[in-house]
């Protein structure tokens, strides 16, 4: 599915069954599916119930049972089969499903008080466009000791854990934004086995099930640290523990580390892995032992993983090779700018490590602010041309680029006036359509027109008629060009 860099949920395989693509070989189906979620990469390690590869576990219905169906179906499954106490148990509805809480409350028994509606949060899609739906979601309460009361709503993330989540796939958006109805109200379930293990285990998080403690035991032994000895370290040897197992399946799956899509989601994870072993005092490579554990203790179950062995120590071992030389370079240059106690890591530096060292933007960022710095913590400096404001634009924690325009090629508003970057965005953004389309652009100062002064009439008369007079002379460029456009679109 080429909407998505990765199989993010359970449905993704069954999209075209789900839209009326295909014609489904079954009307029902139940899985168990290899998953990867970049967007959870930068928490990794500080909750205890994220991962970003994981299994889930799911039943399907392709226009056939709908809410009636599905939702006795998850809690027998829940409580008879896996036997998990209905006492502990909370359910969230969308805040529009007055069906789905009818049929929690009076077919299932499930108490009013234990059951509360959400809004977005009780609404699944599967991406800016795809099948989407209102969902209803399965809590486990673990107990005060856990945090605070109140239900999945408003109680404490790590004492509330969502193990079930049924999407009642109703509709599909398309890229232009339009939603459709899809042929048939259909059936998605999200259940990720990482999740329903530390309750069946009667353990405390994901980091103590079976699948886990052998990876952690390893990355403890790696790196000498004790593992519930201090937070700092936990999250370290956590990230070793989730990272060594994605790294794995990834490779095994086809993925090889490279600079675009997939392949630089491989990279990233390999090298945020071995820059937490060497912070936790690791000198040379580590991965090989993590790998090794990780077929162990997932071979049996993916054959796969057990018939590539060698391959992804091979793959993920030249990767540490490689990063461990650019790790030792970068970190000298950026320690010395951070001991300088600087507020904000200059652009032309950030840009150096990543274009001359090949030091990812996100870990200049990471390390900055591990030393202490807000986030936003690179400011790109006056000088840079648009090739270095562009390679770092698009990094979390890069707060204000500002490229400048020699030769014409135009600069983005923001750093001219100072303004931050949402606004910064918006005032290029205008400023591009209004390049293209002035009278577009002016529209907007239409509907505010009839209650302003003939002062600020005439003053608008006036900008409009001189504005790429303005602009030229805001930014200090000579020839506002089509490049300028260009840049201007991209940031
Ligand atoms: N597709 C439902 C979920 O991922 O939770």
């Amino acid at each position: 599915d080429p909407t998505v860099l990765f199989t993010i949920a359970g449905m993704v395989p069954f999209k075209p069954f789900f839209v009326g693509d295909e014609v489904p070989p079954w009307p029902r189906a139940t899985s168990v599916q290899k998953c990867f979620r970049t967007v959870d990469i930068d928490i990794i390690g500080t909750t205890l119930r994220h991962c970003t590869f994981f299994e889930m576990l799911g039943n399907f219905s392709f226009g056939d049972y709908f809410k009636t169906g599905a939702i006795p179906f998850a809690w027998e499954l829940v409580t008879e089969v896996l036997g998990i106490d209905g006492d502990r148990l909370w359910v969230t509805v969308h805040e529009s499903d007055d069906e789905a809480e009818e049929i929690w409350r009076d077919q299932i028994g499930v108490p009013a008080g234990r059951i509360q509606r959400l809004g977005e949060d009780n609404f699944w899609k599967m991406g800016d466009t795809g099948p989407c739906g209102p969902s209803s979601e399965i809590f486990i309460d673990k107990g005060p000791a856990y945090g605070a009361d109140g239900g999945p709503a408003s109680g404490g993330p790590e004492r509330f854990i969502e193990i079930w989540n049924l999407v009642f796939m109703q509709f599909n958006r398309s890229a232009d934004g339009t939603t459709e109805p899809l042929p048939k109200p259909s059936i998605d379930t999200g259940a990720g086995l990482e999740r329903i293990l530390p309750v069946l285990q009667g353990v405390d998080s994901l980091y103590d099930t079976d699948l886990y403690v052998p990876l952690l035991d390893v990355a403890q032994s790696i790196t000498g640290r004790t593992y519930g000895a201090d937070e700092r370290d936990d999250v370290g040897l956590r990230i070793m523990a989730d990272h060594s197992r994605a790294m794995a399946m990834l490779v095994s799956d086809g993925v090889l580390p490279s600079n675009e899509g997939r392949g630089y989601v491989l990279r990233r994870i390999i090298r945020r892995a071995v820059r937490r072993a060497r912070q936790l005092g690791v000198e040379g490579p580590c991965t090989e032992r993590l790998v090794d554990t990780v077929v162990g203790v997932l071979g049996a179950a993916h054959p796969a993983l057990a018939e590539q062995h060698r391959l992804i120590v091979d793959v993920v071992g030249r990767e540490e090779e490689g990063f461990l030389r650019t790790l030792a370079t970068g970190t000298a240059i950026l320690e010395e700018q951070l001991a300088d106690g600087t507020a904000t890591v200059p652009g032309d530096v950030a840009f150096r490590l990543h274009d001359t060292y090949g030091f990812p933007v996100e870990l200049t960022v990471e390390i900055a602010e591990e030393a202490g710095l807000p986030s936003g913590v690179l400011n790109v400096v006056h000088g840079l041309g648009p090739e270095a404001g562009l390679a770092l634009v698009d990094h979390p924690g890069v707060d204000l680029i500002s490229f400048t325009g020699s030769a014409g090629t135009g600069v983005p508003l923001g750093v001219a006036t100072g303004l931050s970057r949402p606004l910064g965005h918006f005032f290029d953004t205008y400023i591009t359509i209004f390049w293209s389309t002035p009278s577009i652009a002016l529209l907007p100062l239409l509907v505010v027109w009839f209650g302003l002064t003939l002062e600020t009439k005439l003053a608008l008369v006036f900008l409009s008629a001189f504005w790429p007079l303005v602009i030229n002379t805001q930014v200090g460029i000579q020839n506002v060009d089509k490049s300028y456009q260009e840049v201007a679109t991209a940031f």
